[in-house]
């Protein structure tokens, strides 16, 4: 196995200050070298090199223009101030409120048109990683009260840490931020996890509460579907006030969609919380979550730990900027 990346928080202050400066230095010079390519007029034929440099036919007519100037930094930014934190015991009400007009979304659940769908909940569903060691570790020490978890799929880490939290006499609720859709073709590679998809619907999210109905009632009073993007959930418990002791990333696996979640969820993270995922050492998109979670703590100055097949990222500090 590969040594781990150096941590940015071991570097010497300067050279992290400068680091992160020459970061946003390189995101800014690039995206302004992007948009001022893409709002260039263009003169030459749709199927000219790509390259502004490559010669063209009329290369030599064309008056080098200065750069672009660089767009405002803005563009760059994450939100990192939410709304002031609503108390730990409105969290659970605040969720059933905004997201399933106020009440359980697991009353009367599953209906007779819905179950007829679904496949029996499994025992254990399937999962990556679901089970490992570091969702102890980081809910003993942590004894977190509200959970975050992006990603969810058909529950199996979401009632892991239920049950977990249930062992240590926790009253934690655990909120399951996915789209419920899985990945386009995920059916087709997991058929007998996966019920039939219905009217273009893949039903991922009734299939996930009904392994949380079967985990008992104690499950279903605390792990709470919320089902929606991760961008557009996470601006809404931003907006709402509602953070997160321990927050788990494990949904989109490319850099993008890594940064954004990170970035994202840092906002709703509580002074003190820890913020984790998965699949710290996969291949996808050229080890996309790694280069994510490394950039992160390298421009926020925080460690990151890596723990089996997840990362970890030290705890989040009083004042983050
Ligand atoms: C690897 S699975 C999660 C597995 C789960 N944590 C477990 O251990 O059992 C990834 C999940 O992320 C969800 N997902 C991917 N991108 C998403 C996005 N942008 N918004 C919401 N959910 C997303 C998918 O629907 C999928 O269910
Ligand atoms: C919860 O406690 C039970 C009973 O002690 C034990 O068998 C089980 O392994 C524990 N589960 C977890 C996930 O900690």
């Amino acid at each position: 196995m590969k040594p781990p990346p150096p941590s940015a928080a071991a570097l010497p202050h300067k050279l992290r200050g400068h680091l992160s400066g020459a970061i946003s230095f390189l995101l800014v010079f690039s995206l302004g070298y992007i948009l001022g390519f893409l709002s260039a007029p263009s003169n030459s034929s749709p199927l000219a090199p790509l390259s502004p440099t490559a010669p063209t036919k009329t290369a030599k007519r064309i008056v080098k223009a200065p750069p672009p100037p660089p767009p405002p930094h803005d563009l760059l930014r994450f939100r990192t101030q939410c709304a002031d934190p609503i108390p730990q015991s409105e969290v659970l009400k605040t969720i059933l409120e905004r997201v399933h007009d106020g009440k359980s979304p697991f009353d009367g659940f599953p209906s007779p048109e819905t179950s007829e769908h679904l496949l029996p909940a499994a025992a254990r569903p399937r999962g990556w990683g679901s089970t490992m060691p570091v969702f102890r570790d980081l809910i003993e020490s942590i004894r977190p009260l509200t959970i975050i978890e992006l990603g969810t799929f058909l529950g199996a880490s979401a009632l892991h840490m239920a049950t977990v939290a249930a062992n240590l006499s926790l009253p934690a609720v655990i909120l399951c931020v996915d789209d419920f859709r899985g990945w386009p073709g995920a059916r087709a590679r997991f058929p007998r996890d996966l019920p039939r998809p219905r009217h273009g619907d893949a039903l991922l999210l009734h299939q996930f509460m009904a392994g949380v109905a079967a985990a008992g009632t104690a499950a279903a009073g605390r792990v709470i579907p919320v089902p929606f993007s991760t961008a557009s959930a996470l601006a809404a418990l931003c907006e709402w006030g509602v953070y997160g002791d321990l927050i788990e990333v494990d949904a989109g696996h490319d850099f993008h969609s890594a940064w954004a979640d990170i970035n994202m969820a840092w906002a709703v993270l509580r002074p003190g919380g820890v913020l984790f995922g998965h699949d710290y050492h996969t291949a996808a998109d050229d080890h996309g979550v790694r280069r994510a979670v490394t950039l992160f703590a390298g421009v926020k100055g925080v460690q990151v730990r890596p723990h089996g097949q997840h990362w970890v990222l030290s705890p989040k500090p009083p004042i983050s900027y």
